[in-house]
């Protein structure tokens, strides 16, 4: 499974990326506000960092608007994918940018039927919001099941990109369902490496090794 990460912030782009951890950088309208940079500036400078797909999201409404700001956001850079949100105005988008040789992602998916939509209009990327269906109490995991079922079932190109991931717990999930891609913000693919056996095992290695004064350098 690749990795994503989902921010805006170029530290953290910078760290996760100079240790091999991620394939690929998302963002979206609230994250861009948290960095309080401008939104070409940013997509530049995650561009020159990361040569993997960039996603840069759309804010108009209308599909002409769409496929207006589309054209500009995908000039920044060639590992841009533009993120059109899975409205009708948005799949035509999708179909005419994706027609244009163009990466898209179609964001804010909730079920499978919008899945299904997107990969017909051409999508590189569908992104199913895990996170935010368990907040309503629905289980996001079994979205991403479902998609990947009628994916294979039909052979559909378009990527599964598991995101609005809130804890590591959802990164291994995905990756057993056999999701494409799962994107993450900074602290969830950090905390993936924490383990309560890991901490109690290497406090006690530390103690042992003061006890027998082992030093290396
Ligand atoms: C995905 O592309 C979105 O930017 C993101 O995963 C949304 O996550 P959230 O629900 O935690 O805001």
């Amino acid at each position: 499974m690749k990795f994503f990460v989902d921010t805006a912030d170029i530290d953290a782009i910078r760290e996760l990326d100079s240790l091999g951890m991620i394939d690929g950088v998302t963002t979206n309208p609230s994250l861009i506000l948290k960095s309080g940079r401008d939104i070409l500036e940013v997509m530049q400078e995650i561009c020159e960092i990361v040569h993997g797909p960039v996603s840069a999201e759309v804010v108009a409404l209308d599909s002409e608007v769409m496929i207006e700001e589309g054209r500009k956001l995908a000039a920044i850079a060639d590992n841009i994918a533009v993120k059109v949100p899975l409205t009708w105005d948005g799949l035509r988008a999708c179909k005419v940018l994706s027609g244009e040789g163009k990466m898209v992602n179609v964001t804010l998916c909730f079920s499978a039927n919008q899945a299904l939509l997107a990969a017909k209009a051409g999508a590189t990327f569908i992104s199913p919001f895990v996170g935010r269906l368990d907040d309503l109490n629905i289980d996001g995991l079994e979205l991403i099941s479902d998609i990947r079922q009628i994916y294979d079932n039909y052979g559909y190109e378009t990527q599964i990109l598991a995101a609005s991931i809130r804890t590591a717990n959802h990164m291994s999930e995905c990756a057993k369902i056999g999701a494409d891609v799962a994107t993450a913000p900074p602290a969830v693919i950090k905390a993936m490496a924490n383990h309560v056996l890991t901490d109690k095992g290497l406090d006690a290695f530390v103690k042992d090794a003061q006890q027998a004064g082992i030093k290396i350098v």
